[in-house]
């Protein structure tokens, strides 16, 4: 059998810096656990842009659908914001998503006990929360027909359509459903089903695919104005939430907030299962590029790190490798160390990127001893 491949694509920004410690994490796999994978590395978003004038090359993305998984970093800069919206570098990271077909995207917000006090919320509304959001990623009003900006008699009309088929739904309803039963066992679904038509095929499909499939997993149904609402009023009333592309992107970045940092959170993309029975994935951080601090040692590798936990989970049938990791993410927190965005109510030790990532492969030898 081959090494698992990976395909690394740390992009722009921080996301160099915060790869270079998950590429520490990788060795130490290799080294100690014989988990030794093909690591190759490429451009993608404004590096990509810089040096091959778009955003992905085709290269890039062909490589992207033979690896075993893709690690993303981040992508975008102010320097690309003038670019023609094509050669945008979230254009890269979209075909990506869209080429791989990668419609389920799961994005866990978890609050860690050291880092409770971070949360703009009390303490006791987060300490312990653990949810997982299951956003579609290849639909919805991010890819819908017809699009564009065009001109109307004498002024210009923007448009993006809202389309779902009923296979979009059902496919990432059984992903939310799986997901759940491996932790909770309760989905709630979110959409808009007094005022969209969209949401109400949503809600249909996503009732008949538990009905007929998953009926021993509890399921409710939200409109998302409401589902925000909760989700700041009591978010432990949730387990797994499942949700279109545009809500999904609003309530994660909302649900991230909830645990006190985005530099924190994971996330996994996952598609169909390839002919070795892995699933088409991609990994990244749910933070963005942070050009104001890159370059400066003040990133926080976790959320990238931890993205590597879920791709040992849920690509490569790791799951136990995966715990240790996050272990070793707790430890170093609980330890009190702590990155620039951590730094807050409870002082911490200041560690820059590189000596979290040193200390979190200080505590995986730990782990051993
Ligand atoms: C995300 C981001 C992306 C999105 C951007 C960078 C295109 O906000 O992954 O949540 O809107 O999906
Ligand atoms: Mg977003």
């Amino acid at each position: 059998m081959p090494n698992p491949s990976l395909l690394i694509l740390p992009g722009d920004g921080i996301g160099p810096e915060v790869m270079a410690e998950v590429r520490k994490i990788i060795d130490w796999f290799g080294a100690k656990r014989g988990l030794v994978f093909d690591v190759s590395e490429d451009l993608v978003g404004g590096a990509a842009y810089d040096a091959h004038g778009t955003p992905l090359h085709d290269d890039t993305m062909a490589r992207a659908q033979e690896v075993d998984a893709v690690l993303l970093g981040a992508v975008g800069g102010p320097k690309y914001d003038t670019l023609d919206f094509s050669l945008k570098p979230e254009r890269g990271l979209l075909r990506l998503r869209k080429e791989m077909d990668l419609f389920a995207n799961l994005r866990p917000a978890q609050c860690f006990d050291s880092l409770a006090d971070f949360s703009s919320l009390k303490r006791e509304v987060v300490a312990g929360l653990d949810i997982m959001i299951v956003r579609e990623l290849t639909s919805g009003v991010y890819f819908g027909e017809p699009r564009g900006i065009h001109t109307e008699g004498n002024e210009r009309v923007g448009i993006n359509t809202q389309r779902y088929t009923e296979s979009d739904i059902a496919r990432v309803a059984r992903s939310a459903f799986e997901l759940a039963r491996r932790r909770g066992n309760k989905v709630c679904s979110m959409e808009k089903a007094n005022v969209m038509e969209s949401g109400i095929l949503w809600r249909e499909v996503v009732q008949e695919v538990h009905d007929r499939e998953y009926p021993d997993v509890e399921l409710s149904h939200m409109y998302a104005d409401a589902g925000a609402m909760q989700l700041t009023r009591w978010p432990k009333q949730f387990d797994v939430i499942v949700t279109d592309n545009l809500f999904g992107d609003l309530l994660s970045d909302l649900a991230a907030m909830l645990t006190g940092s985005l530099g924190m959170l994971p996330s996994a993309s996952l598609g169909a299962p390839m002919a070795n029975g892995r699933p088409k994935a991609m990994y990244e951080p749910v933070h963005g590029s942070a050009p104001d601090i890159a370059g400066q040692g003040k990133a926080n590798p976790i959320a990238c790190i931890l993205s590597f936990s879920m791709a040992l989970r849920y690509s490569f049938d790791q799951g136990a490798e995966a715990d240790r990791l996050d272990a070793a993410v707790q430890k170093v927190l609980s330890d009190g160390l702590r990155t620039a965005d951590l730094m807050g109510p409870d002082g911490g030790v200041p560690v820059s990127t590189g000596a979290m990532g040193d200390a979190i492969v200080a505590a995986l030898d730990a782990s051993l001893a």
